[in-house]
């Protein structure tokens, strides 16, 4: 009832773990996995080894978490080795595999893309990440340009579908997506985190991250990952991924009545532990069961 197929894709449910969770070592997106995702999401890998940034490197807010990792992941190369190890079950399971990646500019983006295509089912351009550029929060993802550029260097090499995650930190949306949907993206994925955010602690007078801002997830964030799917999806025809704030069914059945054709979910295993992906998909298939509905009836339908 939840198979979804997406770029010719066969996928055994639309719930798939997001990137930055969970996503560091094979074992943990087998583990994942094992728990019922349709398809697992790598943590963002670039072209060489990134201790990332030091602790703390998250702190719980209302709604949900700031986090700044500083891409923390052991390069593209070391990285095939965990994929490798996995390979075999992940097919057994039939649980795609999303390989995120990140970049400084579109030359090292085709370079880790090289790379790990052959490891990958999808590859997932990570071009929102507030810590990938100068320190500054900003992200390649604010510029149409430089956004139409990555993706048309990663798209010149790629035999996969490349999909795109944005930021919702952009004037226009639609704009970003307009434009590298015309550069070949095959998909789109948003939200990435919001903000970035700060929390102060009172008593010692700092910010409590040690990178002192970090992009903002969870529930708070959802009514904006949301309003970005519905609008995205008024303005390009590739599949759109929705992601921010999912923790129950209910919240991917929102997403997909925005228009999304799957979802991830990241802060959400925080939530409800590691076997989220199976009570969500239990959830979606309730929810259908019960109105007589498919999966198909329910994408875009509070746009019509
Ligand atoms: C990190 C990466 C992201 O894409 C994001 O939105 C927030 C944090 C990181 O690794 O620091």
């Amino acid at each position: 009832m939840l198979k979804t197929k997406l770029w010719n894709i066969e996928f055994k449910n639309p719930v798939f773990l997001a990137a930055g969770v969970m996503g560091e070592t094979g074992s943990a997106l087998k583990r994942m996995a094992k728990n019922g995702a349709g398809a697992v999401c790598t943590k963002s890998v670039g072209i060489e080894k990134k201790e990332g940034h030091k602790n703390p490197t998250m702190v719980e807010v209302e709604g949900g978490f700031l986090n700044a990792m500083g891409l923390p992941n052991p390069g593209v190369e070391e990285y095939i080795l965990e994929l490798e190890r996995i390979k075999s079950e992940m097919k057994r399971m039939n649980v795609k595999i999303i390989g995120s990646i990140y970049g400084k500019n579109e030359t090292e983006f085709q370079k880790v893309a090289e790379n790990l295509i052959p490891h990958v089912d999808v590859l997932e351009l990570n071009i929102s990440c507030p810590h990938a550029g100068g320190g500054y929060g900003s992200s390649i993802g604010q510029d149409k340009c430089l956004s139409k550029n990555v993706v048309s260097a990663v798209k010149s090499v790629s035999d996969i579908p490349v999909i795109v995650k944005l930021t919702p930190n952009v004037t226009d949306i639609k704009e970003i997506s307009n434009s590298v949907v015309n550069a070949g993206a095959d998909g789109i994925v948003a939200i990435n985190t919001l903000g970035p955010g700060m929390v102060i602690d009172i008593e010692s007078k700092k910010p409590v991250l040690a990178n002192k801002f970090g992009g903002m997830s969870g529930k708070a964030i959802k009514p904006i990952a949301v309003k970005n799917v519905y609008d995205i999806c008024s303005t390009v025809e590739v599949p759109v991924i929705g992601v921010g704030g999912i923790t129950t069914g209910y919240d991917a059945i929102e997403f997909m009545m925005a228009g999304a054709s799957g979802v991830q979910v990241g802060t959400g295993v925080y939530y409800r532990g590691y076997d989220i992906f199976q009570k969500i998909n239990q959830e979606i298939e309730e929810f259908l069961k019960n109105r007589d509905l498919n999966l198909k009836d329910i994408i875009g339908i509070s746009r019509k």
